[in-house]
């Protein structure tokens, strides 16, 4: 069984408070790109679960999201078949794109087919929260979603399925970790650390000029690019500070004229929305030739 996995962007993610379970609760807002890993599931004779990946980043063992995804259903369903997953990875990891919590989603719903197990969206959806907080959003198979609680619960945006983004994607080579940068913005908001360029107001203690139901009117106008300020991330103030490759990335894009600009997720990847597929394809053409410190991608939503 061959199936493809894609990658996110977050065009709006709002830390509201911090949980007693340590995760935060957020407002944020998804969009799927046509970035995709491909993965192949062949089932074993024996009942181990095995995973090849492409990227030598990856974990091949127990803390591979693709590894818990399978062995979850198989101790649900009592499936006494084991499973080859081989991933062939184009998303970068560590990169705020969520491409771990894709490959986990797919595999939920693949073998949920596979398995026949009958299970339904919402069911999948709360196993994969038991795996990461961005699995339920590729659970649900739709280009745009709000996510609250920890990111985990989704509300689907049917009105927006024709929407179609143009982006670059600039993705530092380096990785990103999220818990730290979530730990960071703890540690700002408490006035422990000084977590900002000087002279600037920390975000997570400032409103942002924008919400989610202003995004999700444009959007549904067809009006696809927006004054800047209303693509908001709180974590972005953090991320820049702790890595200043993903700064000089978000520098550049500004030189380059462009207005949309936002990082995704925890970061590292930056991402700008692009008027058309011609455009954002001849700037990731542009930033690939002057080869910095970082991969361009041209993707759209999907
Ligand atoms: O849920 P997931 O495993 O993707 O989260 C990775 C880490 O990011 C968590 O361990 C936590 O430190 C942080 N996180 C958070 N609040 C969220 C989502 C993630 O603090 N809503």
């Amino acid at each position: 069984m061959v199936i493809h996995s894609f990658a996110k962007v977050n065009l709006f993610l709002e830390i509201i408070n911090k949980r007693p379970d340590n995760y935060h609760n957020l407002n944020t807002f998804f969009e799927r790109i046509s970035l995709r890993d491909k993965i192949i599931l062949k089932t074993r004779r024996d009942n181990l679960i095995k995973i090849y990946c492409s990227d030598p980043h990856v974990p091949l063992g127990k803390s591979n999201l693709c590894w818990q995804a399978a062995k979850l259903l198989q101790d649900k369903s009592k499936i006494k078949k084991g499973l080859d997953i081989k991933i062939t990875k184009h998303i970068p990891v560590g990169a705020g794109l969520g491409g771990g919590s894709s490959n986990a989603a797919s595999i939920l719903s693949a073998l949920n087919k596979l398995w026949r197990l009958g299970l339904s969206k919402n069911r999948l959806a709360a196993l994969g929260a038991q795996l990461g907080s961005d699995v339920p959003f590729f659970i649900y198979d739709t280009p745009f979603a709000q996510g609250q609680g920890r990111g985990e619960k989704i509300h689907l945006l049917k009105k927006l399925n024709r929407v179609k983004l143009w982006h670059i994607l600039v993705v530092p080579k380096i990785h990103v970790s999220t818990p730290r940068i979530y730990k960071r913005w703890d540690a700002c908001l408490s006035g422990r650390q000084a977590c900002l360029p000087a002279g600037r107001a920390f975000s997570g203690l400032t409103k942002p000029a924008s919400n989610v139901k202003i995004i999700i009117s444009k959007l549904t106008k067809k009006n696809l690019l927006f004054e800047p300020s209303l693509l908001f991330n709180s974590l972005e103030p953090v991320t820049l500070k702790l890595y200043p490759e993903v700064r000089r990335i978000k520098e550049k894009l500004k030189r380059l004229g462009l207005k949309n600009i936002l990082m995704s997720g925890s970061g590292g990847t930056v991402f700008a929305i692009i008027p058309s597929a011609e455009e954002a394809a001849a700037l990731a053409k542009r930033l690939k030739k002057e080869g910095g410190p970082w991969r361009a991608f041209a993707v759209s939503t999907v």
